[in-house]
């Protein structure tokens, strides 16, 4: 294995088509998937030479924290179908390279089992409901159990149109039909070492983090109902959630330089330009040409991180350049915890952060605050209209949060 691609490969072996394709693929017809792919290549570096880099490192601090690389593992609630435990392998393997960690709302284990691994920078992915006392519930329980950062997803009021999944006969919950029992079958690392294990020891996993009403095993209802519906959320919401919150407050899912500005107006404390991996909302625009506009509309206010379809350290330094805090990985560490374990994410982790650490060295920047956009040529007609800055008076005296 020698980059994240050949893991990409080999889970793809390892994995029932169905779940393979629900962890790689897009949406609709993943226009955003292979935008995001072709707007990091289109970024080019300009290096600088002889300069001193032998005292070269990827060390940085977020939100006030050192960190190993400037690097956080995404919230994907689907790495406890990876392996058998995987989302505590992928967790430990964060602790061990001293990058955060986030847990999905949909994940599959427990926040306070994730809250048990030590020296571990704990990071929780929330979506906001409607129901604004299962969403109180739930952030008193996440703060009980002690993370350092909520991160609100905001780039799902709806859900997405994932036909692959369908076609494959492949929801979450999973609903046994011919298709989908043949390939589980023909998959049998995968059934014994996963399904079996945890049919074996635990039972089969559940959405640990849901309210009770919602939590079920993951056969028994179809996935549309296993997540609350937060089609109504809205700022108010996110302003009432910043009020409830003592801890860090980073806002998810952001890619117009307005609400970048709306939401460090609220009190976000960070913002992730994404596109939620290209699962959402088709065409969208790709998280790293966006990047730019909103950093400079920000300008430096708050940290910004970007995720969605970084997969060598040279797209990581291409972020880093551009002015980005840090980057978010999804699918690669759970193509490594597929693989390998605690062990397959861990290397995953440390192969983005030793070849980011490479392309620093070689453009002439031995710091990860050395890097800026003088080491990048970027297409022209990139920067997005910086529309002025708007007001947003907000009440949230009304709306059920106080
Ligand atoms: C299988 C899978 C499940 C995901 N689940 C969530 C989730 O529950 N909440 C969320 O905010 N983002 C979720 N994401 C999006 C990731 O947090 C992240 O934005 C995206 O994966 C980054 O792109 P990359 O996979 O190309 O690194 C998920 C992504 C994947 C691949």
């Amino acid at each position: 294995m020698y980059n994240v691609a050949d893991y990409r490969a080999a889970a793809r072996r390892r994995l029932p088509r169905g779940l393979f394709e629900f962890v790689d693929r897009g949406t609709e017809d993943e226009k955003a998937l292979a935008a995001a792919r072709d707007a990091l290549d289109e970024i080019k570096f300009l290096p600088r030479t002889l300069i001193d880099v032998s005292q070269r490192t990827t060390r940085t601090t977020l939100l006030g924290r050192e960190i190993a690389a400037p690097l956080v593992v995404a919230p994907t609630g689907a790495a406890g179908l990876m392996a058998y435990q995987g989302e505590l392998q992928v967790a430990r393997a964060a602790a061990a390279a001293d990058i955060p960690f986030t847990l999905a709302t949909g994940s599959l284990t427990a926040i306070e089992r994730i809250a048990e691994i030590e020296g571990l920078a704990k990071w929780f992915q929330l979506y906001i409901w409607p129901d604004k006392n299962l969403s109180r519930e739930l952030v008193a329980r996440v703060a009980r159990a002690g993370f350092e950062a909520l991160v609100v997803t905001v780039d799902v009021p709806v859900p997405s149109n994932r036909e692959y999944n369908f076609r494959n006969g492949f929801t979450l919950p999973f609903r046994p039909s011919r298709r989908n029992l043949l390939d589980v079958l023909s998959h049998p690392r995968w059934l014994l070492g996963v399904l079996a294990r945890y049919a074996m020891t635990t039972g089969l996993p559940r959405y640990e983090n849901l309210p009770e009403s919602y939590r079920s095993r993951f056969t028994s209802a179809p996935m549309g109902r296993a997540m609350p519906k937060s089609d109504s959320v809205t700022w108010e919401d996110l302003h009432a959630l910043r009020r409830a919150w003592d801890g860090r407050l980073i806002v998810k899912g952001i890619l117009a330089p307005d609400d970048a500005e709306r939401a460090v107006s609220v009190g976000a404390d960070a913002l992730i330009v994404s596109t939620h991996g290209g699962r959402m909302l088709d065409s969208a625009l790709p998280a790293i040409r966006a990047l730019p506009a909103v950093l400079d509309r920000i300008e430096g206010r708050v940290p910004v991180i970007v995720d969605s379809g970084f997969s060598r350290g040279s797209d990581i330094a291409k972020a880093l350049a551009l002015g980005a805090s840090a980057v978010m990985t999804g699918r690669a560490p759970l193509f490594g915890v597929t693989v390998g374990g605690e062990k397959g994410a861990a290397d995953v982790i440390e192969m983005l952060r030793t070849e980011t650490l490479r392309v620093m060295g070689l453009l002439g920047a031995p710091t990860v605050g050395d890097l800026d956009r003088h080491h990048l040529c970027i297409p022209d007609g990139w920067q997005l209209p910086s529309a002025r800055a708007m007001e947003y008076p907000l009440n949230s005296k009304e709306n059920g949060w106080e």
